[in-house]
């Protein structure tokens, strides 16, 4: 759901990296705010204090985004609203999901791995995001290079945490699931989640239908459905929106699919939203 620029985008373009510095910050405050709630919940003294630890270092890194981001505007003089500041990701990266934080839908165990999955996704993010600003705002790219060291640790203790926690094949099939939920608008191919995960891929297929009662493909589809519901509840987004939101480049194939899975096309049950 991120707007990276390609890496073979030669060219500096300042308005679409506001755009991304701007996704980067919501991104940022969002783990910020899911952290705290995490701290205030677990009944564990250290974990908590790692909680707020972790709290502070993504607000921290949700000011520099936002300074890296004003310091364009007012340079390029870039004049776009879109471009205040609101913290959208608690919903668009499924922090909160309805009313619901995700924390309170999940046990300690899993939200670690969802926390780790994260964290490694952002990081991939953030360097093709620095290497594009690299010419142009060295001290920006200087910036980002400590986010991400920050980054690193935080994806290698929830990893870890995980991991001890899991036991090691639970644990790398609940990585396979947040890594296809974290990128599900272009999910890796099951071949290439098998590796990225360090299973077979029979492995990984007979795993995941123990643990989800359900094969990958299907699970995914079945996510992006609930989400297309979320998204078009919010009334933020219209239908063509939402299908590319979830990876429909074709908006017949996702009016389609969401018709076979609650029996009316989103249009329709947008509109009994408010009637
Ligand atoms: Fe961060
Ligand atoms: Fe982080």
């Amino acid at each position: 759901m991120f707007l990276i620029p390609k890496s073979n985008l030669k060219k500096f373009d300042p308005e679409r990296s506001c755009f991304v510095l701007n996704e980067f910050a919501a991104a940022e405050f969002s783990s910020a705010v899911e952290m705290l709630f995490a701290a205030k919940v677990v009944n564990n003294k250290k974990l908590s204090d790692g909680f707020i630890r972790h709290a502070l270092d993504e607000y921290k890194h949700c000011i520099i985004f936002t300074n890296i981001k004003n310091q364009i505007i007012s340079e390029y003089k870039i004049n776009k609203k879109e471009l205040s500041f609101v913290p959208n990701h608690l919903y668009n990266k499924g922090y909160i999901y309805k009313d619901h934080f995700i924390f309170e839908k999940k046990k300690l165990n899993d939200f670690a791995i969802f926390v780790g999955a994260n964290e490694e996704i952002a990081e991939k993010k953030l360097i093709a995001f620095s290497n594009h600003l690299k010419e142009q705002k060295p001290l920006a790219f200087t910036e980002i290079q400590n986010i991400l060291k920050d980054e690193e640790r935080h994806a290698e203790y929830s990893l870890r945490f995980a991991k001890n926690n899991n036991g090691l094949f639970s644990y790398k099939i609940k990585l396979a699931k947040d890594i296809i939920i974290n990128r599900l608008a272009e999910p890796p191919s099951l071949i290439d989640l098998a590796n990225e995960i360090g299973l077979s891929l029979k492995k990984l297929k007979e795993g995941f239908k123990q643990i989800y009662g359900d094969s990958v493909y299907s699970f995914l589809i079945d996510y992006k459905m609930e989400l297309a519901r979320t998204l078009l509840e919010s009334g933020d987004y219209n239908v063509n929106e939402v299908g590319l939101k979830i990876g429909y480049s074709t908006s017949s194939h996702f009016i389609a699919a969401f018709k076979k899975k609650y029996g009316v096309t989103p249009k329709k049950y947008f509109m009994s939203l408010s009637s």
